[in-house]
């Protein structure tokens, strides 16, 4: 049987052998920085984020777009686009948004999209644990399994 840390941390009485081990998760978690290009070089595939990072219940996803995607909305989570290469075009109901290496757009909760990329676009996310890439659509784009590299 496998008895790592979680198993080990039910164990510990004292505050003090918890702050202990706390401390030391901290640091095996967080002390590795994490190199955008290389996480991308990854993989090739679009339209499939890779889960790249996790903070207070979010995840930082990288993705490669290339096409049309669907339009969708979330109800309850706002998203975070930070595009790294690439042109996104991001396609509102009465207006399309063109997003650059370097810049980012926020859709708010609610708000209908669609990301269109027609060339090639790398992309990071920012949004909740549970945020479904197609939002509100099922459909042969939807991603409920991402991988963590
Ligand atoms: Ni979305």
């Amino acid at each position: 049987m496998y008895v790592g840390p979680l198993n080990v941390y039910s164990r510990l009485t004292t505050q003090r052998d918890r702050t202990t081990l706390t401390l030391y998760r901290i640091n095996l978690k967080t002390m590795d920085k994490v190199n955008i290009s290389e996480k991308l070089s990854q993989f090739n595939d679009f339209y499939n984020p890779r889960i790249v990072g996790e903070l207070n219940g979010q995840y930082v996803k990288a993705v490669k777009l290339k096409g049309e995607f669907v339009w969708h909305h979330h109800d309850n989570e706002d998203e975070l686009f930070l595009v790294i290469k690439g042109k996104l075009k991001m396609e509102f109901r009465d207006k399309i948004v063109e997003v650059m290496p370097g810049e980012f757009i926020i859709v708010p909760k609610g708000v209908e999209h669609k990301p269109v990329a027609e060339d090639e676009v790398h992309i990071l996310l920012f949004e909740p644990a549970a945020t479904l890439n197609t939002g509100n659509v099922e459909n042969e784009r939807t991603r409920k399994v991402l991988e963590k590299i």
